[in-house]
C-alpha cells in the first residue's frame, strides 16, 4: 500500500520557491525546463448560487479538502502529461458554475520532482485548491506485467487503483480524470451522478463493444477464472473518466481484489491491456451509469497510421483523446487532426507551435 503523505500546496509553494532560487535549471528534473513556460490561467469565480466551501472564519487551508461542498477530483501528474494536465485543469474551471469549489487531488509519482511540479502549477492557478500526494511506484512496478502498449505499463497509470489509500479519508467521493481528456460541461453534474445502493463507481458503459475481446484465451477457457462474470452483464467502460465513492471502495478493499487480478495476470496472461482488464474484472456489470456525452474517448486515434476519429454521435461534455495520439504532439508536429482544434484553446503553453532552434 502507498505511504500517505500529503503536501498541501501553499507551504510547498514557499520551499519549492526556495529550491528553485538554490539550485540552477540544470537540476530541475530531467526535462528541459525552458520548453514549458505556461500561461498563468485566468480567476474563475463561483457564481452567486454556489454553496459556500468556507463555513466560518476560524477554518484553516488544511481542512479545506475535506469540505462537504467540495467537487473533488484526482488525477495523475507527471512532466510528460503536464501540459494535457493543465489543460484538462483550465477546461474544468472554465466550465463550472462553482470553480472556486472544485477541489483538485494531484498523485504524482514518488520519483518525479514534485516540487517542480507543484511550482509549475501554482504559477499557472494561482487561486486552485490542490494537493500533490506522492506515489511509491516501486510497490506497483512489481505487479505490472507488460502490455501491448509500452505506454500504458508507467505505475502511474495505475494510481487510480489507489486513490482510496491516497486521498484523506474523510473525502467520500471523487471524480478521476485522465490527463488527456477537456470537459466542456459542469463537473458539478458529472460529480452528481447517483450511485444507487451499491455502485462503487460509475462510468459511461459501452454494451456494444465485444467484452471477450479484453482478456485472453486463457482467461475464457479456464472455468474458475471466467466464471468471475457469472450472473454479472459485464460490459466495457473506459477508466478514465469515473465517479468512485471512496467510502464503499474502502469498506470493499477494492484495492486488494484489483491487485490480486494483477498477480494472478503476472503468473498467467489473462489480459493484454494495462490497468484496465483489473477494474473490468472487478466491476463490470456492477457499475452505475453515466452517460455517455461525458466520455467522448478514442479521439487520439491511431497516429502512426494518421487515422482521426471522429465523435461517438450525441452529445458532447467531455472530449477524451484516449489512444496513441494526443493533440499538443500532433498540434506541434502541424498534422493535427480536426477535432484536436477543440484542444487547442486549452493549451496554456507559452510560445505553443514556436520551435526552438
Ligand atoms: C457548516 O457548519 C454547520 C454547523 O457547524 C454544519 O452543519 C455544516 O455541515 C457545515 N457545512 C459545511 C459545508 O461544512
Ligand atoms: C467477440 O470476440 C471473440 C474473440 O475475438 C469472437 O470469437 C466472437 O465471435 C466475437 N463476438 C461477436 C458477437 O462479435
Amino acid at each position: 500500500m502507498p505511504k500517505f503523505e500529503s503536501f498541501h500546496s501553499r507551504p510547498l509553494l514557499l520551499i519549492s520557491l526556495l529550491w528553485t532560487i538554490s539550485f540552477s535549471t540544470h537540476d530541475i528534473g530531467a526535462i528541459n525546463t525552458k520548453n514549458f513556460d505556461f500561461k498563468e490561467a485566468p480567476k474563475f469565480y463561483n457564481s452567486p448560487t454556489c454553496p459556500s466551501l468556507h463555513n466560518s472564519s476560524t477554518d484553516t487551508t488544511i481542512t479545506e479538502i475535506c469540505f462537504q461542498n467540495a467537487v473533488n477530483v484526482a488525477m495523475t501528474l507527471d512532466a510528460a502529461y503536464l501540459r494535457g494536465s493543465m489543460a484538462a485543469i483550465l477546461s474544468v474551471l472554465q466550465h463550472s458554475s462553482c470553480p472556486e469549489n472544485v477541489i483538485f487531488h494531484f498523485i504524482a509519482s514518488s520519483s518525479a520532482n514534485i516540487h517542480y511540479l507543484n511550482l509549475k502549477l501554482a504559477t499557472s492557478f494561482p487561486y486552485l485548491h490542490f494537493t500533490i500526494y506522492p506515489f511509491r511506484d516501486s510497490p506497483v512496478a512489481g505487479l505490472i506485467s507488460t502490455s501491448i502498449r509500452a505506454a500504458l505499463d508507467c505505475p502511474l497509470n495505475y494510481a487510480r487503483n489507489y486513490l482510496a489509500d491516497l486521498l484523506p479519508r474523510c473525502i467520500q467521493k471523487v471524480v478521476y480524470l485522465d490527463s488527456d481528456l477537456v470537459l466542456v460541461d459542469d463537473i458539478t453534474k458529472l460529480a452528481a451522478t447517483p450511485l444507487g445502493e451499491e455502485a462503487v463507481l460509475a462510468a459511461p458503459e459501452y454494451c456494444n463493444a465485444n467484452f471477450t475481446t479484453y482478456f485472453t484465451p486463457t482467461f475464457w477457457s479456464n472455468p474458475s477464472l471466467s466464471l468471475t462474470f457469472a450472473n454479472r452483464k459485464p460490459c466495457y467502460f473506459n477508466t478514465g473518466v469515473m465517479v468512485i465513492d471512496l467510502e464503499r471502495w474502502r469498506n470493499g478493499d477494492y484495492t486488494t481484489k484489483i491487485v490480486e487480478w494483477m498477480e494472478l495476470q503476472k503468473r498467467m496472461r489473462i489480459y493484454e491491456l494495462g490497468s484496465l482488464p483489473p477494474f473490468l474484472l472487478v466491476f463490470a456489470g456492477n457499475i452505475a451509469p453515466v452517460d455517455h456525452k461525458w466520455n467522448q474517448h478514442g479521439l487520439g486515434g491511431d497516429n502512426f497510421r494518421g487515422l482521426c476519429r471522429d465523435l461517438h454521435p450525441g452529445p458532447v461534455s467531455l472530449l477524451h483523446w484516449s489512444g496513441k495520439g494526443k493533440p499538443w504532439v500532433r498540434l506541434d508536429a502541424s498534422r493535427p487532426c480536426p477535432l484536436d482544434a477543440l484542444w487547442a484553446p486549452y493549451d496554456l503553453l507559452q510560445t505553443p507551435y514556436v520551435l526552438e532552434s
